[in-house]
């Protein structure tokens, strides 16, 4: 059983918590607070070890919570931590625990790969380089819009690479999360150098592709519009349809009205946490003009990376080959059953 530790418990930690605790080959030893706020209390009420830092400790206690222990403790008891903290943050976990304990991590993708606070050598993204992962001491999960990207982008290489000239996609994020406090302000707001198009040719690096990224004023999810230029005609909607009808983690949905819609109905079908942790592709919006393929999927940006995590647990600590880590993925997250409840819905 992998003994796993989730340092943070945000929106990611508190997911990756949700699923890690009902799996059978997983022990989850605990989640880190740092702020002693209704969130402990509501992990202590699902079950959860709580820890937290040293200083912390006291003012824990003065509010009532019923704390494990600390920080050092939770992770020298792990074989791995998920470091699920607020951006930035990862670095400074790296040098204080993992490290030092001798543990293995993965970081989000709101962590640098590069530079003086470099966390790790690779980016994973499932669809891509699992592989490369196996075994390895420290990873970083690619965000939910690089996870997204690649989930539409590598079928397509596997399928047209010697076609396809180049790749240019304008994400369009949403504001804040559905349970985030920050306000959502009324503004569209762009992004001078989205680190996207740098994450994603660190994973694939000879692609030719441009991101653009865009902030509305919404919570509900990402919407990616993608233009790709052949250099011969286009593959037809119902040859690029056929292509997508089984990737995993891929559903192919007809006329929703847009992201809240969808995010709507994944609530109201009792999805957890309202997750449908996948993209999905749009086929009413799909053109084929002249040497251009155009393709808008809609990605959920709580849920994707969740399956993904899970994933690279399986292959830095049990080095299992894809097929059988996915197997374990779909049973855990039931993905499968949810592509179909979905695209029976708007079919
Ligand atoms: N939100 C998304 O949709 C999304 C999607 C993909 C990837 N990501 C990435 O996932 C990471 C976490 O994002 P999030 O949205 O879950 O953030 P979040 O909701 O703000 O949660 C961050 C958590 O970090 C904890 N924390 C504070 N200081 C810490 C430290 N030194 N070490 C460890 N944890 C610490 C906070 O604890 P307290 O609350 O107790 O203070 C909080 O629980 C980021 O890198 C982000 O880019 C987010």
């Amino acid at each position: 059983m992998y003994k796993v530790f989730i340092n943070g418990y945000g929106i990611i930690g508190s997911r990756l918590a949700s699923v890690l605790s009902k799996d059978n080959e997983t022990k989850l030893v605990g989640i880190a607070k740092y702020s002693p706020d209704e969130k402990t209390q509501d992990a202590i009420n699902r079950g959860y070890r709580v820890f937290v830092p040293n200083k912390h400790i006291k003012e824990f206690k003065k509010n009532n919570f019923d704390i494990a222990g600390n920080i050092e403790e939770a992770v020298i008891e792990s074989d791995l931590v998920i470091d699920a903290s607020s951006e930035g943050n990862g670095y400074k976990n790296k040098v204080k625990y993992y490290r030092p304990f001798g543990k293995k991590a993965i970081f989000q993708g709101g962590e640098d790969r590069y530079g003086k606070k470099s966390v790790a050598e690779i980016i994973h993204n499932s669809r891509i380089n699992y592989d490369k992962t196996k075994g390895k001491d420290f990873v970083i999960q690619g965000s939910c819009n690089v996870t997204g990207m690649g989930k539409i982008i590598q079928p397509l290489i596997e399928n047209y690479k010697d076609s396809i000239k180049r790749f240019d996609v304008n994400l369009i994020r949403r504001w804040a999360d559905l349970e985030d406090k920050k306000e959502v302000k009324d503004s569209i707001e762009w992004d001078k150098d989205p680190h996207h198009q740098d994450d994603f040719k660190d994973i694939v690096p000879n692609i030719n592709l441009y991101v653009d990224a865009l902030k509305v004023p919404s919570r509900m999810m990402h919407l990616h519009q993608m233009t790709i230029r052949f250099s011969k005609s286009p593959p037809s909607k119902d040859a690029l349809l056929k292509i997508f009808q089984d990737e995993f983690g891929v559903a192919i949905l007809n006329n929703a009205k847009g992201t809240g819609e969808i995010r709507k109905k994944a609530i109201e079908l009792k999805f957890e946490h309202g997750d449908t942790n996948m993209v999905h592709i749009h086929s009413e919006l799909i053109r084929v003009q002249e040497d251009i393929l155009k393709i808008s999927y809609s990605d959920d940006q709580t849920g994707m990376v969740i399956p993904e995590n899970y994933l690279l647990i399986q292959s830095m600590l049990g080095k299992k080959p894809r097929n059988e880590a996915i197997k374990l993925c779909d049973k855990l997250f039931g993905l499968k059953r949810k592509k179909k409840v979905l695209e029976k819905t708007y079919y």
